[in-house]
Protein backbone atom coordinates (compact mmCIF):
# COMPACT_ATOMS: atom_id res chain seq x y z
CA UNK A 1 0.00 0.00 0.00
CA UNK A 2 2.71 2.28 1.20
CA UNK A 3 4.84 1.46 -2.14
CA UNK A 4 1.76 1.99 -3.88
CA UNK A 5 1.31 5.55 -2.94
CA UNK A 6 5.24 6.46 -3.40
CA UNK A 7 4.94 5.24 -6.94
CA UNK A 8 2.02 7.32 -7.16
CA UNK A 9 3.39 10.61 -5.38
CA UNK A 10 6.66 10.01 -7.63
CA UNK A 11 4.47 9.44 -11.16
CA UNK A 12 3.11 12.78 -10.00
CA UNK A 13 6.23 14.51 -9.32
CA UNK A 14 7.87 13.58 -12.62
CA UNK A 15 5.00 14.76 -14.51
CA UNK A 16 4.96 18.52 -12.46
CA UNK A 17 8.30 18.03 -12.81
CA UNK A 18 8.09 17.56 -16.76
CA UNK A 19 5.34 20.58 -16.97
CA UNK A 20 7.62 23.29 -15.08
CA UNK A 21 10.76 22.12 -17.25
CA UNK A 22 8.61 22.68 -20.24
CA UNK A 23 7.19 26.35 -19.15
CA UNK A 24 10.87 26.86 -18.30
CA UNK A 25 11.65 26.19 -22.11
CA UNK A 26 9.25 28.88 -23.78
CA UNK A 27 10.19 32.21 -24.57
CA UNK A 28 7.24 34.81 -25.26
CA UNK A 29 7.07 37.24 -28.23
CA UNK A 30 4.60 40.15 -27.95
CA UNK A 31 4.22 42.32 -31.29
CA UNK A 32 3.57 45.44 -30.16
CA UNK A 33 5.31 47.92 -33.19
CA UNK A 34 2.11 48.88 -34.92
CA UNK A 35 0.72 52.11 -34.84
CA UNK A 36 -2.77 51.41 -34.98
CA UNK A 37 -3.52 53.46 -38.02
CA UNK A 38 -7.27 52.61 -37.37
CA UNK A 39 -7.37 54.24 -34.17
CA UNK A 40 -6.80 57.47 -34.95
CA UNK A 41 -4.77 58.45 -32.18
CA UNK A 42 -1.21 59.84 -31.19
CA UNK A 43 -1.29 57.42 -28.01
CA UNK A 44 0.39 54.12 -29.18
CA UNK A 45 -2.50 51.21 -29.96
CA UNK A 46 -1.25 48.97 -26.81
CA UNK A 47 -1.21 51.89 -24.71
CA UNK A 48 -5.15 52.16 -25.63
CA UNK A 49 -6.90 51.22 -22.00
CA UNK A 50 -9.38 48.65 -20.93
CA UNK A 51 -11.12 48.67 -17.69
CA UNK A 52 -8.65 51.66 -16.67
CA UNK A 53 -5.16 49.41 -17.83
CA UNK A 54 -3.20 49.66 -20.85
CA UNK A 55 -4.04 46.37 -22.87
CA UNK A 56 -0.64 45.40 -24.01
CA UNK A 57 -0.19 45.12 -19.76
CA UNK A 58 -3.16 41.82 -20.00
CA UNK A 59 -1.04 40.36 -22.19
CA UNK A 60 2.14 40.77 -20.07
CA UNK A 61 0.09 39.27 -17.17
CA UNK A 62 -0.20 35.98 -18.76
CA UNK A 63 3.30 35.71 -19.35
CA UNK A 64 4.27 36.22 -15.92
CA UNK A 65 1.06 33.87 -14.75
CA UNK A 66 2.42 30.95 -17.09
CA UNK A 67 5.96 32.06 -15.55
CA UNK A 68 8.14 31.16 -19.24
CA UNK A 69 11.32 31.46 -19.07
CA UNK A 70 11.55 35.26 -21.31
CA UNK A 71 9.10 37.89 -22.70
CA UNK A 72 10.97 39.49 -25.53
CA UNK A 73 8.37 42.70 -26.30
CA UNK A 74 8.87 44.03 -30.20
CA UNK A 75 7.92 48.09 -30.24
CA UNK A 76 8.39 50.56 -33.13
CA UNK A 77 5.48 53.29 -32.41
CA UNK A 78 5.63 55.39 -29.72
CA UNK A 79 8.52 52.46 -27.88
CA UNK A 80 9.67 54.92 -25.27
CA UNK A 81 6.22 55.42 -24.16
CA UNK A 82 5.52 51.74 -24.04
CA UNK A 83 8.65 50.66 -22.75
CA UNK A 84 7.49 52.98 -19.67
CA UNK A 85 4.99 49.91 -18.73
CA UNK A 86 7.33 47.04 -19.10
CA UNK A 87 7.57 45.25 -15.89
CA UNK A 88 10.77 44.01 -14.93
CA UNK A 89 12.46 41.56 -16.63
CA UNK A 90 10.32 41.71 -20.16
CA UNK A 91 13.06 42.55 -22.42
CA UNK A 92 12.36 45.36 -25.37
CA UNK A 93 13.27 45.20 -28.79
CA UNK A 94 12.68 47.87 -31.46
CA UNK A 95 11.89 47.32 -34.87
CA UNK A 96 12.86 49.95 -37.08
CA UNK A 97 10.84 49.71 -40.17
CA UNK A 98 7.47 47.98 -39.90
CA UNK A 99 7.79 45.60 -42.70
CA UNK A 100 5.68 42.85 -41.61
CA UNK A 101 5.12 40.05 -38.34
CA UNK A 102 8.30 38.06 -39.35
CA UNK A 103 10.25 41.01 -39.64
CA UNK A 104 8.92 41.86 -35.78
CA UNK A 105 9.74 38.12 -34.46
CA UNK A 106 13.26 38.51 -36.23
CA UNK A 107 14.12 41.78 -34.14
CA UNK A 108 13.17 39.43 -31.23
CA UNK A 109 14.71 36.52 -31.85
CA UNK A 110 18.08 38.71 -31.90
CA UNK A 111 17.61 39.22 -28.33
CA UNK A 112 16.68 35.04 -27.80
CA UNK A 113 20.22 33.97 -29.29
CA UNK A 114 21.20 31.12 -26.76
CA UNK A 115 17.67 30.09 -26.04
CA UNK A 116 16.41 26.71 -27.33
CA UNK A 117 12.78 25.62 -26.88
CA UNK A 118 9.46 26.64 -28.10
CA UNK A 119 8.70 30.45 -28.88
CA UNK A 120 5.27 31.50 -28.57
CA UNK A 121 4.16 34.68 -30.66
CA UNK A 122 1.33 37.13 -28.75
CA UNK A 123 0.23 39.80 -29.68
CA UNK A 124 -0.08 43.84 -27.89
CA UNK A 125 -3.43 44.12 -29.70
CA UNK A 126 -5.45 40.69 -28.01
CA UNK A 127 -5.84 41.41 -24.61
CA UNK A 128 -8.68 39.14 -24.39
CA UNK A 129 -6.98 35.83 -24.18
CA UNK A 130 -7.12 33.72 -21.40
CA UNK A 131 -3.89 31.87 -19.40
CA UNK A 132 -6.26 28.49 -19.31
CA UNK A 133 -6.52 28.71 -23.14
CA UNK A 134 -2.52 29.39 -23.58
CA UNK A 135 -1.94 26.54 -21.43
CA UNK A 136 -4.14 24.30 -23.41
CA UNK A 137 -1.83 25.04 -26.99
CA UNK A 138 1.73 25.09 -25.25
CA UNK A 139 1.11 21.58 -23.23
CA UNK A 140 -0.47 20.50 -27.04
CA UNK A 141 2.74 21.87 -28.63
CA UNK A 142 4.70 20.41 -25.93
CA UNK A 143 3.39 17.15 -25.42
CA UNK A 144 2.97 16.18 -28.95
CA UNK A 145 7.10 17.84 -29.86
CA UNK A 146 5.06 19.58 -32.61
CA UNK A 147 7.08 22.19 -34.80
CA UNK A 148 4.37 24.54 -35.11
CA UNK A 149 0.75 24.54 -33.52
CA UNK A 150 -1.51 27.61 -34.66
CA UNK A 151 -4.26 28.74 -32.12
CA UNK A 152 -7.30 28.74 -34.71
CA UNK A 153 -10.67 29.23 -34.44
CA UNK A 154 -13.93 28.63 -36.08
CA UNK A 155 -15.76 31.73 -37.31
CA UNK A 156 -18.79 33.16 -38.74
CA UNK A 157 -17.62 36.37 -40.79
CA UNK A 158 -14.02 35.69 -41.22
CA UNK A 159 -13.24 38.73 -42.97
CA UNK A 160 -10.00 40.70 -42.09
CA UNK A 161 -8.13 37.04 -40.67
CA UNK A 162 -5.69 34.62 -42.31
CA UNK A 163 -7.36 31.51 -42.83
CA UNK A 164 -6.16 27.96 -42.50
CA UNK A 165 -5.41 25.78 -45.27
CA UNK A 166 -5.84 22.25 -45.34
CA UNK A 167 -4.42 20.05 -47.69
CA UNK A 168 -6.05 16.50 -49.05
CA UNK A 169 -5.58 15.06 -45.53
CA UNK A 170 -7.07 17.40 -43.76
CA UNK A 171 -3.10 18.45 -42.54
CA UNK A 172 -2.44 22.42 -42.27
CA UNK A 173 -0.28 23.23 -45.41
CA UNK A 174 -0.66 27.05 -44.65
CA UNK A 175 -2.04 29.93 -44.15
CA UNK A 176 -3.37 32.92 -46.63
CA UNK A 177 -3.84 36.31 -45.28
CA UNK A 178 -7.30 38.06 -45.90
CA UNK A 179 -6.05 40.41 -48.34
CA UNK A 180 -4.12 37.73 -50.77
CA UNK A 181 -6.85 34.99 -50.40
CA UNK A 182 -9.37 34.19 -53.57
CA UNK A 183 -12.93 33.45 -53.62
CA UNK A 184 -12.74 30.01 -52.34
CA UNK A 185 -10.17 30.86 -49.86
CA UNK A 186 -12.04 33.76 -48.44
CA UNK A 187 -15.29 31.11 -48.00
CA UNK A 188 -13.16 29.56 -45.37
CA UNK A 189 -14.21 29.90 -41.79
CA UNK A 190 -11.26 28.64 -39.86
CA UNK A 191 -9.09 31.65 -38.87
CA UNK A 192 -5.80 32.07 -37.77
CA UNK A 193 -5.82 33.77 -34.32
CA UNK A 194 -2.13 34.79 -34.75
CA UNK A 195 -1.38 32.89 -31.91
CA UNK A 196 1.36 30.14 -32.48
CA UNK A 197 3.62 27.93 -31.11
CA UNK A 198 7.26 27.57 -32.99
CA UNK A 199 10.21 24.99 -32.69
CA UNK A 200 12.73 27.91 -32.38
CA UNK A 201 15.53 26.50 -34.84
CA UNK A 202 13.10 25.86 -37.10
CA UNK A 203 11.72 29.15 -37.02
CA UNK A 204 14.82 30.95 -37.11
CA UNK A 205 15.88 29.14 -40.42
CA UNK A 206 12.53 29.05 -42.22
CA UNK A 207 12.42 32.83 -41.48
CA UNK A 208 15.01 33.32 -43.93
CA UNK A 209 13.29 32.46 -46.77
CA UNK A 210 9.98 34.60 -46.05
CA UNK A 211 9.89 36.72 -49.39
CA UNK A 212 7.29 39.97 -49.35
CA UNK A 213 5.50 38.66 -52.17
CA UNK A 214 2.10 39.45 -51.28
CA UNK A 215 -0.86 42.88 -51.81
CA UNK A 216 0.63 44.82 -48.71
CA UNK A 217 4.46 43.82 -49.77
CA UNK A 218 4.89 42.57 -45.99
CA UNK A 219 6.83 39.87 -44.51
CA UNK A 220 4.20 37.65 -43.31
CA UNK A 221 4.91 35.49 -40.02
CA UNK A 222 2.23 33.16 -41.56
CA UNK A 223 4.13 32.26 -44.44
CA UNK A 224 6.48 30.11 -42.12
CA UNK A 225 3.20 27.68 -41.93
CA UNK A 226 3.30 27.46 -46.14
CA UNK A 227 7.16 27.11 -45.40
CA UNK A 228 7.37 24.17 -42.82
CA UNK A 229 4.56 22.25 -44.61
CA UNK A 230 6.94 22.00 -47.51
CA UNK A 231 9.54 20.54 -45.15
CA UNK A 232 6.99 17.55 -43.54
CA UNK A 233 7.58 19.55 -40.33
CA UNK A 234 4.80 18.52 -38.08
CA UNK A 235 2.13 21.60 -37.61
CA UNK A 236 -1.39 20.89 -35.71
CA UNK A 237 -4.16 23.52 -34.21
CA UNK A 238 -5.74 24.07 -31.55
CA UNK A 239 -9.38 25.35 -31.48
CA UNK A 240 -10.33 27.68 -29.38
CA UNK A 241 -13.89 27.92 -27.96
CA UNK A 242 -14.89 31.41 -26.95
CA UNK A 243 -13.62 33.51 -30.06
CA UNK A 244 -13.86 36.56 -28.07
CA UNK A 245 -10.54 36.09 -26.46
CA UNK A 246 -8.70 36.43 -29.90
CA UNK A 247 -10.73 39.73 -30.49
CA UNK A 248 -7.92 41.70 -32.02
CA UNK A 249 -8.35 45.80 -31.40
CA UNK A 250 -7.69 47.72 -34.53
CA UNK A 251 -10.12 50.20 -33.77
CA UNK A 252 -12.50 52.42 -31.16
CA UNK A 253 -15.42 50.19 -31.65
CA UNK A 254 -13.08 47.09 -30.95
CA UNK A 255 -11.41 49.05 -27.72
CA UNK A 256 -15.29 49.54 -26.39
CA UNK A 257 -16.17 45.71 -27.02
CA UNK A 258 -13.22 44.27 -25.48
CA UNK A 259 -13.69 47.15 -22.47
CA UNK A 260 -17.71 45.76 -22.33
CA UNK A 261 -16.29 41.86 -22.52
CA UNK A 262 -13.22 42.43 -19.99
CA UNK A 263 -15.16 44.55 -17.40
CA UNK A 264 -18.44 41.34 -17.15
CA UNK A 265 -15.23 39.50 -16.02
CA UNK A 266 -13.96 41.77 -13.61
CA UNK A 267 -17.20 41.91 -12.01
CA UNK A 268 -18.12 38.77 -12.16
CA UNK A 269 -14.87 38.07 -10.19
CA UNK A 270 -16.34 40.93 -7.42
CA UNK A 271 -19.64 38.95 -7.31
CA UNK A 272 -17.77 35.91 -6.78
CA UNK A 273 -15.45 37.46 -3.90
CA UNK A 274 -18.54 39.08 -2.12
CA UNK A 275 -19.27 41.97 -3.64
CA UNK A 276 -22.60 42.69 -4.35
CA UNK A 277 -23.19 44.41 -7.95
CA UNK A 278 -26.42 45.84 -8.69
CA UNK A 279 -26.11 46.11 -12.07
CA UNK A 280 -22.94 44.78 -13.39
CA UNK A 281 -24.09 46.44 -16.96
CA UNK A 282 -23.52 49.53 -15.32
CA UNK A 283 -20.70 49.35 -12.59
CA UNK A 284 -17.20 50.38 -14.67
CA UNK A 285 -14.63 49.42 -12.27
CA UNK A 286 -10.90 49.41 -12.97
CA UNK A 287 -8.95 46.67 -12.76
CA UNK A 288 -6.95 46.05 -9.77
CA UNK A 289 -9.36 48.05 -7.43
CA UNK A 290 -9.79 46.32 -4.13
CA UNK A 291 -13.59 45.78 -2.48
CA UNK A 292 -14.24 44.67 0.81
CA UNK A 293 -16.70 41.83 1.83
CA UNK A 294 -20.36 42.77 1.45
CA UNK A 295 -19.94 45.87 -0.10
CA UNK A 296 -22.63 47.30 -2.33
CA UNK A 297 -21.87 48.83 -5.68
CA UNK A 298 -25.31 50.42 -6.82
CA UNK A 299 -25.70 51.34 -11.07
CA UNK A 300 -24.03 53.92 -12.67
CA UNK A 301 -20.62 53.98 -10.70
CA UNK A 302 -17.47 54.66 -12.28
CA UNK A 303 -14.43 53.35 -9.91
CA UNK A 304 -11.05 54.51 -11.17
CA UNK A 305 -7.54 52.93 -10.70
CA UNK A 306 -6.12 52.86 -7.66
CA UNK A 307 -9.00 52.66 -5.20
CA UNK A 308 -9.66 51.07 -2.51
CA UNK A 309 -12.65 50.04 -0.90
CA UNK A 310 -13.13 48.42 2.96
CA UNK A 311 -15.89 45.98 4.01
CA UNK A 312 -19.90 46.96 4.10
CA UNK A 313 -19.45 50.05 1.66
CA UNK A 314 -22.48 51.18 -0.56
CA UNK A 315 -21.13 52.55 -3.26
CA UNK A 316 -23.27 54.66 -5.72
CA UNK A 317 -25.86 55.31 -7.45
CA UNK A 318 -24.13 57.87 -9.77
CA UNK A 319 -20.84 57.72 -7.36
CA UNK A 320 -17.22 58.49 -9.47
CA UNK A 321 -14.64 57.34 -7.34
CA UNK A 322 -11.20 58.84 -8.60
CA UNK A 323 -7.49 57.62 -8.46
CA UNK A 324 -6.34 57.46 -4.42
CA UNK A 325 -9.80 57.43 -3.13
CA UNK A 326 -9.33 55.01 -0.46
CA UNK A 327 -12.29 54.06 1.63
CA UNK A 328 -12.62 51.99 5.38
CA UNK A 329 -15.25 49.81 6.06
CA UNK A 330 -19.02 50.38 6.65
CA UNK A 331 -18.24 54.11 4.61
CA UNK A 332 -21.02 55.39 2.36
CA UNK A 333 -20.51 57.44 -0.54
CA UNK A 334 -23.54 57.95 -2.12
CA UNK A 335 -25.78 59.64 -4.96
CA UNK A 336 -24.14 61.81 -7.33
CA UNK A 337 -20.53 61.93 -5.62
CA UNK A 338 -17.24 62.59 -7.27
CA UNK A 339 -13.97 61.71 -4.88
CA UNK A 340 -10.13 61.60 -5.86
CA UNK A 341 -7.06 61.80 -4.00
CA UNK A 342 -9.01 61.36 -0.56
CA UNK A 343 -9.40 58.55 2.15
CA UNK A 344 -12.65 58.52 4.74
CA UNK A 345 -12.06 57.22 7.43
CA UNK A 346 -14.82 54.22 8.85
CA UNK A 347 -18.34 54.60 9.29
CA UNK A 348 -18.14 58.07 7.87
CA UNK A 349 -21.06 58.91 5.58
CA UNK A 350 -21.28 60.93 2.57
CA UNK A 351 -24.85 60.42 1.48
CA UNK A 352 -25.83 62.81 -1.03
CA UNK A 353 -24.13 64.88 -4.25
CA UNK A 354 -20.72 65.90 -3.28
CA UNK A 355 -17.20 66.63 -4.86
CA UNK A 356 -14.29 65.93 -2.27
CA UNK A 357 -10.52 66.12 -3.43
CA UNK A 358 -7.56 65.89 -1.74
CA UNK A 359 -8.83 65.69 1.46
CA UNK A 360 -8.42 63.11 4.78
CA UNK A 361 -11.67 62.63 6.39
CA UNK A 362 -11.65 60.88 10.10
CA UNK A 363 -13.85 58.23 11.25
CA UNK A 364 -17.46 58.76 12.29
CA UNK A 365 -17.53 61.83 10.24
CA UNK A 366 -20.92 63.68 8.55
CA UNK A 367 -20.74 64.83 5.10
CA UNK A 368 -24.23 66.58 4.40
CA UNK A 369 -25.89 66.93 0.83
CA UNK A 370 -23.37 69.04 -1.19
CA UNK A 371 -20.32 69.90 0.54
CA UNK A 372 -18.01 70.61 -2.11
CA UNK A 373 -14.08 71.20 -1.18
CA UNK A 374 -13.05 73.79 -3.00
CA UNK A 375 -9.28 71.97 -3.33
CA UNK A 376 -8.12 74.14 -6.52
CA UNK A 377 -6.64 77.19 -6.14
CA UNK A 378 -4.62 78.86 -9.26
CA UNK A 379 -3.10 75.64 -9.97
CA UNK A 380 -2.13 74.31 -6.77
CA UNK A 381 -4.45 71.82 -4.90
CA UNK A 382 -4.66 72.52 -1.38
CA UNK A 383 -5.67 69.98 1.30
CA UNK A 384 -8.38 69.33 3.73
CA UNK A 385 -8.58 67.63 6.83
CA UNK A 386 -11.61 66.95 8.37
CA UNK A 387 -11.26 65.10 11.70
CA UNK A 388 -13.34 62.38 13.89
CA UNK A 389 -16.76 62.83 14.51
CA UNK A 390 -16.91 66.42 12.78
CA UNK A 391 -20.89 67.30 10.62
CA UNK A 392 -20.78 69.14 7.75
CA UNK A 393 -23.38 70.78 7.61
CA UNK A 394 -25.25 70.66 4.32
CA UNK A 395 -24.20 73.10 1.01
CA UNK A 396 -21.13 73.88 2.96
CA UNK A 397 -18.08 74.85 0.24
CA UNK A 398 -14.40 74.24 2.55
CA UNK A 399 -11.81 76.55 0.80
CA UNK A 400 -8.35 74.42 1.04
CA UNK A 401 -6.30 74.48 2.82
CA UNK A 402 -8.96 73.85 5.80
CA UNK A 403 -9.27 71.62 8.70
CA UNK A 404 -11.48 70.61 10.51
CA UNK A 405 -11.89 69.59 14.38
CA UNK A 406 -13.41 66.62 15.96
CA UNK A 407 -16.59 66.69 16.48
CA UNK A 408 -17.12 70.76 14.99
CA UNK A 409 -19.87 71.26 12.97
CA UNK A 410 -20.47 73.75 9.94
CA UNK A 411 -23.45 75.39 9.66
CA UNK A 412 -26.23 74.45 6.57
CA UNK A 413 -24.40 76.71 3.66
CA UNK A 414 -21.17 77.75 5.06
CA UNK A 415 -17.86 78.71 3.43
CA UNK A 416 -15.20 78.14 5.40
CA UNK A 417 -12.57 79.92 3.98
CA UNK A 418 -8.79 78.57 4.53
CA UNK A 419 -8.76 78.27 8.46
CA UNK A 420 -8.94 75.79 11.39
CA UNK A 421 -11.72 75.33 13.57
CA UNK A 422 -11.21 74.19 16.57
CA UNK A 423 -11.88 70.65 18.25
CA UNK A 424 -15.67 70.99 19.11
CA UNK A 425 -16.58 74.36 17.45
CA UNK A 426 -19.50 75.29 15.16
CA UNK A 427 -19.23 77.42 12.58
CA UNK A 428 -21.62 79.16 10.04
CA UNK A 429 -22.11 81.86 7.95
CA UNK A 430 -20.49 83.22 4.42
CA UNK A 431 -17.53 83.57 5.15
CA UNK A 432 -18.13 80.82 8.24
CA UNK A 433 -18.09 83.22 11.63
CA UNK A 434 -17.62 81.50 15.01
CA UNK A 435 -21.46 80.71 16.47
CA UNK A 436 -20.36 79.08 19.24
CA UNK A 437 -17.48 78.54 20.93
CA UNK A 438 -16.49 74.92 22.22
CA UNK A 439 -17.83 73.79 25.15
CA UNK A 440 -20.93 76.76 25.57
C1 LIG B 1 -2.39 39.07 -38.41
C2 LIG B 1 -2.07 37.74 -39.10
C3 LIG B 1 -3.40 37.09 -39.52
C4 LIG B 1 -4.27 36.88 -38.30
C5 LIG B 1 -4.48 38.19 -37.57
C6 LIG B 1 -5.16 37.93 -36.25
C7 LIG B 1 0.08 38.06 -40.23
C8 LIG B 1 0.73 38.36 -41.53
N1 LIG B 1 -1.26 38.01 -40.26
O1 LIG B 1 -3.02 39.90 -39.35
O2 LIG B 1 -3.16 35.84 -40.15
O3 LIG B 1 -5.51 36.34 -38.70
O4 LIG B 1 -3.22 38.82 -37.25
O5 LIG B 1 -5.51 39.14 -35.59
O6 LIG B 1 0.76 37.88 -39.24
N2 LIG B 1 3.30 44.16 -36.08
C9 LIG B 1 4.59 44.47 -35.73
N3 LIG B 1 5.48 44.79 -36.73
C10 LIG B 1 5.13 44.81 -38.03
C11 LIG B 1 3.81 44.47 -38.38
C12 LIG B 1 2.92 44.16 -37.37
O7 LIG B 1 4.94 44.46 -34.56
O8 LIG B 1 6.02 45.09 -38.85
C13 LIG B 1 2.36 43.83 -35.02
C14 LIG B 1 1.17 44.77 -34.98
O9 LIG B 1 1.44 45.85 -34.09
C15 LIG B 1 0.07 43.89 -34.47
C16 LIG B 1 0.46 42.50 -34.94
O10 LIG B 1 1.83 42.55 -35.27
O11 LIG B 1 0.01 43.88 -33.06
C17 LIG B 1 -0.35 42.01 -36.14
O12 LIG B 1 -0.12 42.85 -37.23
P1 LIG B 1 -1.31 43.33 -38.16
O13 LIG B 1 -0.74 44.13 -39.27
O14 LIG B 1 -2.38 43.91 -37.33
O15 LIG B 1 -1.77 41.93 -38.77
P2 LIG B 1 -3.22 41.49 -39.17
O16 LIG B 1 -3.54 42.04 -40.51
O17 LIG B 1 -4.17 41.75 -38.08
CA1 LIG C 1 -4.40 43.11 -36.12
Amino acid sequence: MVAHQNLGLTVKVRILAGQLKNMKNIAAIILAAGKGVRMRSATPKVLHNICGRPMVSYVLDLTRELRLRTTVAVLGFGSAEVKKILPPGVKAAVQKKLVGTADAVKVALAQLKGFKGTVLILYGDIPLLKKETLDKLIRHHTYNDLDATILTAQVKNPAGYGRILRDKYSSISGIIEDKDADDVQKAIKEINTGIICFNKEKLVAALKDVRPDNRKKEYYLTDIIGLFHKKGYLIESVKIADINEALGINSRVELALANSIMQRRLNEQYMRLGVTIIDPATAFISFGTKIGLDTVIYPFTVIERDVKIGKRCFVGPFAHLREGTHLDNDVVAGNFIEITRSSLKAKTLAKHFSYIGDTRIGRNVNIGAGTVTANFDKGKKNITVINDGASIGSDTILVAPVTVGRRAVTGAGSVVVKRNIPDGVTVAGVPARVLKPKGK
